[in-house]
């Protein structure tokens, strides 16, 4: 023992010695190169098929003299003692270009790594399969396409493959999987299996750990033999098969065979409906459960107190349809639960005491259908961080939150709560930070004093009451971002500190009545995400500072003056939503259009303004939404709107202008759905040119000088032609992390067009529900185009006082959706066509002062209109007119002429144009930290994404990744 201890001391002494007198050599010298030439000389080749996205990126590997070394270039890791290169490992790097095959002669290759770099689209190279050592393999996110090699089946030494986030990697035959029999984790998500027996050969890897087969498109079919008798099946830890559309038949067939000793199961997002099987109570080991995005109804299976590690459970978006308490009971012996998330469903009934749950700190149940809030004595202290229940039908009064006294963020918004809010309810919540009140029956009543024990970040209290002063609490919450107290009953004058909150970046006081001037601050110009005064007493001009916002909302108020600077300003080119509708402001629009070319929406509507729409409009080629409704504009339209192709809504409507409709509207304005010139001076023909427009949901030309015929082309209005209500949707999106790069928000633009509409007013109306034709008071001439009956998803038809001749077509019944047709005060001939009387939904018709003759029609409908729907066509007869000649009397006429006598008055009220409004939404979204943050927005936010198609929800998740990345590791 003693000489073994000398001998190695003494080699120890020895190695010293000599690092001493030659410092060159030995451990960490740079003389002596590990690296073998020929792997070098690979590397380099390899480098060559690349380019990296800055010269930094592989700046290490070179053929100087001081790189020699590959073994320390960046990426590349060798075996200690031989130099071998056993790892290249150069993911996330966003290099671009190809994978050299040079790269076989490094064949001591254990790990390749070539995540995160994009190889555009290229095939997965085939020689990849020749590196008989491999052991893991991950080529995610790395922009490869097409068939996955069967030769990967011959890396039989391989642990991990990991090929997910391709777009457009398919497999059609899975047999090579098999071979892999040492793998433990797999990773297929998005590669589509659709043609593979998946399970089949899944079932074949009896070392496989952690299976990933998101968004697969995996087909709901059994293998044929009998799998489940092998007894080497693979026993999961890790099992993903969200985004799948497997069935309950087929999944809980064979699940449980493989999932005894799961920790992880995700099946979110599929066709799973029915109870969710009794089965996962006796996944013990689990500690996370997804579930969401399912049509599962009933409760939860039972999980007892031997589930001690599950701590996440995800069941939201499915049918759930207990009573919380009985469902929450199946839970109550899993004492490690931290998240629960069930929100979105239609659990129903009172809500039981949550602080039994001690370690829970995020409870999600928001959007179901609970009704009372838990009884006024709560249990013991809660570990709650988080408390989501918003979107519920709660009542009665908030109950002491004293037990919360971890909350971070309560979301109570949309319930039915009453009572007064006090200081005394907040007293132990030290950490709140987010607070969502809104869309209840509450009024805060906190004293002037008070000081709150927190720093709020995101408050959201709008129609809570609290007026009529401005709250002066709000000025002691320094770091709030966002604050909403609309529709609060505040009277007051606005105070000059809220323009100074540090990091206010949305603030939305709409709908109540501050008052006041908007104050000069455009020496301090941060940039804000939203500022909405709407529907308040602000008056006077409006300052240059709120340009400096990405969405201002100043409708509705007593603002004055001259608009000239608001494109002005540098910074200004930020802003994307500009209303300032419904003011006083006067003069003649800008010409400086050009400095702000980023905006999307540009309301005017409502004012006073006057002169010719400037050329520079022109210049925001970005707008999809342009009102410049009812004021005094005149002249024509300048022909640079014609760059302006991504509009979708044009309202010029009461307005001065004058000429002809342009043809170009047609042919460059493709995207339009709805426009409105109405009442305006425009004569000449209607450009058959307005036939491009397919997307057109309402076209208005109403009250013009308009002459000449209807062109009979409008059956190219394809969205008219289509039955179904659901139309291309209006929502718009911008992507734009640039402003406030963090993460999004989305940011809504509901529209209002004014279109006359049955004779009643409503202010609910749903664009994309809404689909007409008014061209009534003009000049036209001509016949009604038989191809208006092509025209099946119109929900009304305005052709009144023109001059029209000839018959109404005879297959108007053709138009089944019709509920508004007035064709009066024309000089329409004939019989009315029998087919009118098959048009279930008509509810309002006019038909009065023309030339119409003979028999009414048959049918329940056309007999129930009021005679003055057919008056003024005196060769008309037949119910509910008098009787035709040679009819036999009946009872019924008496009653009819009496009718008549009621009904002048009605036919008086007709001429006065009643109108509606149209909800419209142009929503698209801006940047921000908010929809990451809090949590309540995120829901809603992936359900907006499910609806658009693919690209954009791989684009969402990647960015949702990089946020985690960034933020919360
Ligand atoms: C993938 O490659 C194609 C072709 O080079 C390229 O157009 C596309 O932008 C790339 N996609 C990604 C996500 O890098
Ligand atoms: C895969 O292995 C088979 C047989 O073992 C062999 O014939 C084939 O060449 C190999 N393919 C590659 C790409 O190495
Ligand atoms: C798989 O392919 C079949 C037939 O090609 C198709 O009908 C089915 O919709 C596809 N399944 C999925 C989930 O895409």
């Amino acid at each position: 023992m003693e000489l073994k201890r000398f001998i190695k001391l003494l080699n120890l002494l020895l190695f010293v010695f000599s690092l001493c007198m030659n410092p060159t050599s030995g451990v960490g010298g740079a003389a002596q190169v590990r690296c073998i030439e020929r792997e070098r000389q690979a590397l380099l080749k390899f480098k060559q098929g690349l380019i990296t996205s800055d010269s930094e990126t592989l700046s290490t590997w070179g053929t100087e003299e001081d790189k020699k070394e590959c073994c320390e270039w960046r990426g590349v890791f060798c075996s200690d003692r031989i130099g071998r290169v056993n790892q290249l490992e150069l993911g996330e790097l966003q290099m671009r270009g190809s994978v050299s095959p040079a790269l076989l002669d490094l064949r001591h290759l254990n790990i390749l790594d070539l995540s995160d770099n994009d190889f555009g689209r290229s095939r997965i190279p085939k020689f990849i399969g020749s590196f008989k050592n491999l052991r893991q393999l991950t080529l995610r996110n790395s922009n490869f396409t097409g068939e996955v090699p069967y030769e990967l089946g011959n890396l039989t030494n391989l642990h991990t493959l990991e090929l997910d986030g391709n777009v457009g990697l398919t497999i059609k035959n899975l047999d090579w999987i098999s071979r892999l029999s040492s793998l433990s984790y797999l990773d297929l998500s998005s590669v589509n299996l659709n043609e593979t027996k998946w399970l089949h050969e899944i079932t074949k890897l009896p070392s496989l750990k952690s299976l990933f087969l998101s968004n697969c498109q995996l087909p709901n079919t059994l293998p044929a033999v009998d799998f489940f008798a092998n007894s080497s099946l693979p026993s999961l830890d890790v099992l993903v098969l969200s985004i799948n559309g497997l069935t309950s038949n087929f999944t809980f067939q064979w699940l449980f065979n493989f999932t005894k000793s799961a920790i992880s199961i995700d099946l979110s997002n599929n066709r799973l409906d029915g109870p969710i099987p009794d089965a996962f109570g006796e996944l013990v080991f689990l500690q996370d459960l997804r579930l969401q995005e399912n049509k599962f109804h009933g409760g939860i299976p039972k999980f007892t107190m031997n589930f001690i590690h599950l701590t996440s459970i995800n069941i939201s978006n499915n049918n759930l349809n207990q009573p919380l308490v009985e469902l929450l009971q199946n839970l109550s012996e899993v004492t490690s639960l931290e998240n629960l998330d069930l929100s979105y469903n239609q659990l129903n009934g009172a809500l039981p005491d949550i602080t039994r749950f001690s370690s829970l700190k995020e409870l999600r149940l928001n959007n179901n259908q609970l009704k009372a809030f838990p009884p006024q004595t709560l249990g013991q202290p809660s570990s709650l961080v988080h408390l989501y229940l918003s979107n519920n039908q709660i009542t009665g009064s908030l109950p002491n939150l004293s037990v919360f006294w971890n909350l971070l963020g309560l979301y109570l918004g949309s319930n039915s709560l009453e009572g007064t809010i006090t200081n005394d309810h907040f007293a132990n919540l030290t950490q709140l930070k987010d607070l969502d009140l809104s869309f209840n029956k509450l009024s805060l009543n906190l004293s002037s004093d008070w000081v709150p024990p927190f720093q709020m970040e995101i408050v959201h209290l709008s129609h809570c009451t609290m007026g009529p002063h401005f709250p002066k609490w709000i000025q002691t919450q320094i770091s709030l971002l966002e604050l909403d107290i609309s529709f609060a009953s505040i009277s007051d004058t606005i105070p000059k500190w809220l323009w100074n909150m540090p990091r206010m970046i949305t603030f939305n006081i709409s709908h109540n009545q501050i008052g006041g001037r908007l104050p000069d601050l455009s020496s301090r110009t941060a940039l804000r995400r939203s500022i909405d005064l709407s529907y308040n007493n602000f008056s006077g001009p409006i300052p240059s500072f709120v340009f400096h916002t990405v969405e201002v909302r100043l409708s509705k108020n007593m603002l004055s003056g001259s608009i000239s600077h608001i494109c002005r300003i540098s910074g200004s080119s930020y802003i994307k939503i500009l209303d300032l509708s419904d003011n006083y402001l006067s003069g003649e629009l800008p010409e400086c259009w050009m400095n702000i070319n980023d905006l999307r929406v540009l309301n005017l509507g409502n004012n006073r303004f006057h002169g010719r729409i400037p050329f520079t409009l022109g210049a925001l080629d970005q707008l999809q939404t342009l009102h410049l409704r009812n004021n005094s504009l005149t002249g024509d339209l300048p022909s640079t709107l014609k760059n302006c192709t991504k509009l979708r809504m044009i309202d010029l409507g009461e307005n001065d202008l004058t000429g002809n409709i342009p043809t170009w509207i047609g042919t460059h304005l493709t995207s339009l759905t709805i426009v409105s010139l109405r009442f305006n001076k425009y004569h000449g023909n209607i450009p058959p040119t307005i036939c491009h427009l397919t997307n057109i949901q309402i076209l208005d030309l109403s009250r013009n000088n308009i002459s000449g015929k209807i062109p009979p082309c409008l059956n190219n209005f394809t969205s008219l032609a289509q039955r179904n209500g659901s139309t291309e949707s209006t929502e718009v999106m911008v992507p734009d992390d640039q402003i406030f790069p963090c993460a999004f928000n989305l940011h809504w633009y509901f529209d209002d067009i004014l279109v006359q509409w049955k004779g009643q007013e409503s202010r609910d109306g749903k664009i994309g529900l809404v689909k007409g034709i008014d061209l009534s008071s003009n000049n036209l001439v001509g016949t009604i185009p038989r191809e208006f009956s092509d025209l099946r998803g119109l929900l009304f038809l305005n052709l009144s006082r023109n001059h029209l001749t000839g018959n109404i077509i005879s297959d108007i019944g053709e138009m089944e959706m019709l509920e508004w047709l007035d064709l009066s005060n024309n000089q329409l001939s004939g019989n009315i066509p029998n087919s009118l009387a098959s048009l279930n939904f008509l509810s309002v018709l006019d038909l009065s002062y023309n030339n119409l003759k003979g028999r009414i029609p048959l049918g329940t409908q056309l007999q129930s209109f009021e005679i003055s729907a057919y008056e003024g066509n005196s060769k008309l007869c037949g119910l509910p007119l008098p009787k035709c000649p040679g009819d036999s009397p009946g009872p019924s006429q008496t009653n009819g002429s009496k009718d008549n006598i009621e009904k002048d008055d009605g036919f008086i009220t007709r001429e006065f144009y009643f109108c509606m409004t149209v909800g419209f939404i142009t929503g698209f979204w801006v940047v921000v930290g908010t929809l990451f943050l809090k949590h309540s927005w995120r829901h809603s936010y992936f359900n907006f994404w499910n609806k658009i198609g693919d690209w954009i929800y791989v684009r969402t998740t990647l960015y949702a990744k990089r946020f985690k990345r960034k933020f919360l590791h």
